[in-house]
């Protein structure tokens, strides 16, 4: 029997239309009477900008834009998928799934649908879930979206956090391959960080219980993160039989530039190598890879044949590594 493999057949993105600039945002919070700058935020994050949705649109309204256009770069329509996973961490209901509603904006009915809970690590834990389903046979064209409305669960008066995240959503069509595509995955959590980046509220009762507003030490999210993404690139590299000379592109969580420069420069790749969407998108939590991916895929940069590293991290604490040839 030969091996059955995973390759990403299109890419699509979606941003909310309204660009806030750090400027835009000073302003702002300063009527609020939060003080931050343009300075500060660029210097300490590479944030220029970030999207917001309208305060009506939900998470699927990003996701399914972000699709369709996955699906016709993929050459594809609703009908041919068998699987949507999509990771976010601000899904439009307690439940069903935001991957319900999305295969219903889509007009198509029947197959699995599931979200994936991971925070920033979302999308690498959903393209995992989908390649080892796609491998068992159990799905053979899935849709893996990432989409956030990180603006949702903002403290807008706490200007430790409220100034780094944004909106938006990327996602990819993964089909059944009978070469690679996906050619390593790797996946870690550790619980006992659960504190260090959180929204510890929860509904109970009928009542929002607990704060609903995000939480961050921003110190000890930056120090994990550097020093578990280092690690996973290197086991997917390992696991794959690779070297850090095959990375074509590294394309990592968007989170802050200096935790993607920190990682570039311990895989030795120069910046050049690395797709940087986080000054115009903010950190988008479980989107920011694909819509990196996608920036890099339609600016005519990142191209077919070439190996990408995918890399993200988040609250959990989880952490994770996708290597693949597009
Ligand atoms: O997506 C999941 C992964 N998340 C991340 O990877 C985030 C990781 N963490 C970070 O990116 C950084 O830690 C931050 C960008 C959040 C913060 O940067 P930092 O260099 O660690 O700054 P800091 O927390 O040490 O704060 C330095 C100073 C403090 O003032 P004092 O105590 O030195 O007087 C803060 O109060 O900067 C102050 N500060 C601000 N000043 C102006 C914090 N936020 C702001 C702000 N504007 N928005």
């Amino acid at each position: 029997m030969t091996a059955r493999y995973s390759r990403i057949t299109g890419t699509g993105s979606y941003l909310p239309p309204r660009r806030v600039s750090n400027d835009d945002l000073v302003t702002e919070l300063a009527e609020r009477g939060v003080e931050t700058s343009d300075d500060w935020i660029v210097e300490r994050t590479g944030i220029r900008a970030r999207h917001f949705a309208a305060p009506d649109v939900p998470a699927s309204d990003l996701a399914v834009p972000a699709a369709q256009a996955a699906l016709a770069a993929a050459g594809r329509t609703p009908d041919d998928i068998d699987l949507i996973i999509v990771a976010t961490s601000t899904p439009d209901m307690v439940f069903p799934s935001t991957a319900a509603i999305v295969q219903h904006k889509l007009g198509i009915a029947g197959c699995p649908v599931f979200d994936v809970q991971a925070v920033c690590s979302g999308f690498v834990y959903a393209l995992t879930v989908a390649d080892a389903m796609i491998a068992r046979g159990a799905a053979s064209r899935a849709l893996v979206i990432g989409a956030e409305v990180f603006s949702r669960i903002l403290d807008f008066s706490d200007r430790t956090t409220c100034v780094l995240f944004g909106d938006g959503a990327g996602a990819v069509v993964l089909e059944a391959s009978d070469t690679p595509g996906i050619l390593a995955t790797d996946l870690h959590a550790d619980g006992k960080h659960v504190g260090i980046l959180c929204v510890p509220g929860n509904v109970s009762g009928g009542q929002v219980l607990g704060d609903p507003l995000l939480k961050m030490d921003g110190q000890s999210v930056f120090k994990l993160a550097v020093s578990v993404l280092d690690k996973a690139a290197r086991a997917v590299l390992t696991k794959a039989g690779k070297s850090e000379a095959d990375i074509d592109w590294l394309i990592p969580h968007q989170a802050n530039i200096r935790i993607m420069q920190s990682t570039a420069r311990k895989l030795h790749l120069p910046l050049e190598k690395v797709v940087v969407t986080v000054h115009d998108h903010g950190n988008t939590s479980a989107a920011s890879i694909p819509l990196a991916l996608d920036h890099g895929v339609r600016s005519g940069q990142v191209k077919r044949g070439q190996t990408l590293l995918l890399e993200g991290v988040g609250g959990g604490f989880t952490w994770g590594a996708v290597l693949l040839v597009l």
